[in-house]
């Protein structure tokens, strides 16, 4: 069985690239929604849908584990999977998110009063962060900045542009003096040192937390670690691939990707 990563593009190849690094040992299905990326614009009953069918889709492709790598499906989609989808169909697979894990490693890396998080429209409406972030610390001001224009700059080669852009989007938080940063979207790991140059404070990046949460929770786990084959097969799939894609995976991943064409229903 594999552990399966799913993004709503390919923004997730970063963190399943920095997964692999950590885990090598384990086979990947990577699955990222190109035909229908973005996600963090639609509705919640559409980020649910989309999400249900690449569920299906990883499990019917032998994924004992599925890591939601895409934070805006994660944000909407994850906790109806684990309590409706998963015990109906699935019952022994289990979905892990991105929200949980990066609110956790906020408190890890330093015990700040004040969070910042930079995430897609829909990531932040969901106020997923907010709630998570208050779980862990209830008095936590936590706020969110939806920061629309930086996933298509990232995916149309447009860095060279971010700078002013980020720095509006990141000014309400200077101005609030947030002690901490959690970049709530898989795109965001590419603009890591950018956002901590412009804040000087702790900045969460998935690349970096999430590996060892997989890890970890693997140890806690040995009932599914167990079922986890270790042949160290790696496949890619996507559900469209246009002239810019091999480009694209190439930066969010550090190595050359083999992406295959497959179909969602
Ligand atoms: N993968 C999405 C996320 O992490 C960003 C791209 C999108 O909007 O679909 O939120």
């Amino acid at each position: 069985m594999k552990i399966g990563v799913f993004d709503s593009g390919l923004g997730g190849l970063a963190i399943a690239q920095s997964i692999i690094r950590r885990l090598p040992q384990f086979d990947y299905l990577y699955l990222g929604d190109t035909k229908r990326v973005p996600y963090g614009g639609r509705s919640q009953e559409t980020i649910h849908e989309f999400t249900s069918q690449a569920l299906s889709y990883l499990f019917e492709h032998q994924c004992q584990l599925v890591i939601l790598a895409c934070n805006t499906a994660s944000a909407e989609a994850l906790r109806k999977s684990q309590q409706e989808y998963l015990p109906k169909h699935y019952p022994d697979r289990r979905v892990l998110g991105m929200i949980i894990p990066s609110a956790e490693a906020v408190f890890e890396v330093s015990q700040p009063n004040s969070v910042g998080v930079l995430a897609t429209s829909s990531t932040v409406e969901s106020g997923a962060y907010k709630r998570e972030l208050c779980r862990v610390q209830e008095d936590i001001a936590v706020i969110q900045i939806a920061a629309p224009l930086l996933v298509p700059l990232i995916e149309n080669r447009g860095q060279k542009y971010i700078l002013p852009i980020l720095e509006d989007y990141l000014q309400p938080l200077k101005e609030a003096g947030v002690e901490s940063v959690v970049l709530g979207c898989t795109h965001y790991c590419l603009i890591k040192d950018k956002v901590r140059q412009v804040m000087g404070c702790p900045v969460i990046s998935q690349d970096e937390v999430i590996p060892e949460k997989v890890a970890n929770y693997l140890t806690r786990h040995p009932e599914i670690e167990s079922k986890l084959s270790q042949s160290r097969r790696r496949e890619f799939h996507v559900t469209d691939i246009t002239p810019g894609c091999s480009d694209l995976a190439w930066a969010l991943g550090r190595e050359e990707i083999q992406l295959e064409k497959v179909v969602l229903k």
